[in-house]
């Protein structure tokens, strides 16, 4: 296989300042306080207040920063070293106490030797990797006994349509790597921005057994008909904040997300 982590990395890191100046990531109400995260996650994590928090991907920073407002301990990670550069200049700017490592996930075990109250992983983040065992086992070994994941994705309903939505191009199920050159980001819609992009599709029980063959025990999982983000092809608002893709209506899900425990030793 081509090497993927090269290719979607070089992706990520020419998106990110389009993200960092896009309306999508709203940096002026950021800077000014606003939280980023949203209630789908919001409700799942809890208080955060003086937890310890793991953050798998965490982009430019905007979701790791506000858990730290929250109160929380949060050590964010992202391989994309123009994102976490952003996201380090941010929580220093912000005098939020936030730690963040540039690191492929995968490579966390040689770097970070600690257990966390909760591992967070939130809103296009499982795509990227073809072995949903070896995430479901490297999220199990960063959760204290006792703690738990908190995890938000779009559903893999989604990633079956053509970019345009209007029919089936993939399969549900993992298999073949899916390989794009896309224009454009979903912060960024209209710009000319062409990257090369390696994923994998994940069904709903691929991720769920994952997790509990590596003795992580679901406590919640919800299907959403709506999205938080005004991020795919052809979305409408149609309740303030939630949006759908117009043509389908409240007939396909665009959501899920989960909390599962670690058991106590
Ligand atoms: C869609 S973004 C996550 C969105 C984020 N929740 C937010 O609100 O901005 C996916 C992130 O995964 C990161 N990523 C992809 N593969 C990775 C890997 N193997 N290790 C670390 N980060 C990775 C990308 O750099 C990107 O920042």
């Amino acid at each position: 296989m081509k090497n993927f982590i090269d290719i979607n990395k070089n992706a990520w890191n020419k998106k990110t300042p389009l993200h960092v100046a896009s309306a999508f990531y709203d940096m002026p109400s950021f800077l000014a306080g606003k939280n980023s995260l949203n209630k789908i996650e919001m409700d799942l994590l809890g208080d955060v207040k003086g937890k310890s928090i793991l953050h798998l991907q965490c982009h430019f920073g905007q979701d790791s920063i506000s858990l730290g407002r929250m109160g929380a301990k949060v050590t964010g990670v992202d391989f994309s070293d123009v994102a976490i550069a952003k996201a380090k200049e941010l929580a220093a700017s912000l005098q939020v106490d936030t730690e963040f490592i540039c690191a492929d996930i995968f490579d966390l075990p040689d770097l970070l030797f600690e257990q966390f109250d909760i591992v967070f992983s939130s809103y296009g983040t499982i795509g990227w990797f073809p072995d949903i065992n070896k995430w479901a086992r490297l999220i199990a070994s960063y959760v204290k006994p006792g703690g738990r994941f908190i995890f938000a994705e779009f559903h893999p309903v989604v990633w079956m349509y053509d970019n345009d939505f209007n029919e089936i191009a993939y399969s549900y199920f993992n298999g073949d790597p899916i390989e794009e050159d896309l224009t454009g980001t979903y912060a960024a819609k209209e710009d000319a921005l062409v990257t090369k992009t390696i994923t994998w599709n994940h069904g709903l029980c691929e991720v769920i057994q994952a997790l509990l063959s590596h003795g992580l025990q679901l406590c919640q999982c919800n299907e959403y008909d709506y999205s938080p983000y005004n991020c795919l092809p052809g979305m409408e608002e149609f309740e303030k904040g939630k949006y759908r893709i117009a043509k389908w209506g409240n007939k396909i899900p665009l959501l899920y997300a989960l909390a599962a425990e670690k058991r106590s030793l």
